[in-house]
């Protein structure tokens, strides 16, 4: 299990904003939902789940399970700017990969949200004993495939034509892996 003692986070971003990082609540439910509808619709179309229905942002509400999906928020007061999940198996072969996924408000980008997000998860990667961070990308998503490159994510591989958007368009699917400092130890166990 995690230990999440740390949150509520106060982090400053290269704007000076504050901004508060901490696991989603099923009380967030409608701030994460009004977050999702000012995500611009571009981004939006690489969502696996369709984000502008309300019943798929409670369902997330209603499944909270941090040892399988644990989101974490960027709040600038009441308002969500910034979501990243790291989504964890139970059990099986994959139990010790974990899959990252960060969206940012339009207005909050380029202010280094991103990069500190992916690091907030990097960190509970640490602590959750996983071997491989895994994150998955469309190859257009150049922004995204930087700010996991520029934390130390390598790309694995490149899937063409792998995943449709939600026009039926294929898109080359990027999968970029980061392998945990723990994950080095073991080698040598
Ligand atoms: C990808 C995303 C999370 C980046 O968030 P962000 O807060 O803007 O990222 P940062 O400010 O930390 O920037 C990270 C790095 O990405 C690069 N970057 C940022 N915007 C870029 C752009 N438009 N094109 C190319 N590189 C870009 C820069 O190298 C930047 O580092 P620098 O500012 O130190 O030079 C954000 O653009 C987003 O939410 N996109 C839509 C959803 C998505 O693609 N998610 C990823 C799939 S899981």
């Amino acid at each position: 299990m995690i230990r999440l003692d740390r949150y509520p986070r106060e982090i400053v971003l290269r704007n000076g904003a504050g901004l508060v990082f901490r696991p989603m609540v099923p009380e967030d439910v409608d701030r994460l939902w009004t977050f999702f509808q000012s995500i611009p619709p571009e981004d939006k179309m690489f969502f696996r789940r369709d984000v502008n229905r309300r019943d798929v942002v409670q369902g997330f509400a209603d499944a909270l399970d941090y040892e399988r999906v644990l989101p974490i928020l960027a709040l600038e007061g009441e308002r969500v700017v910034g979501d990243a999940t790291l989504h964890r198996r139970k059990s099986g072969w994959k139990r010790r990969v974990g899959v990252v996924r960060v969206q940012i408000a339009a207005d909050y980008r380029h202010l280094g949200l991103g990069t500190a997000m992916v690091r907030e998860l990097r960190h509970l990667g640490e602590k959750a004993s996983l071997r491989y961070l895994m994150a998955e990308v469309i190859e257009e998503q150049a922004a995204a495939v930087r700010a996991f490159e520029k934390l130390g994510f390598e790309r694995a591989a490149v899937y063409p034509d792998f995943v449709d958007d939600r026009k039926g368009e294929p898109h080359n699917l990027v999968v970029l892996l980061y392998r945990m400092s723990s994950a080095v130890d073991d080698m040598f166990c």
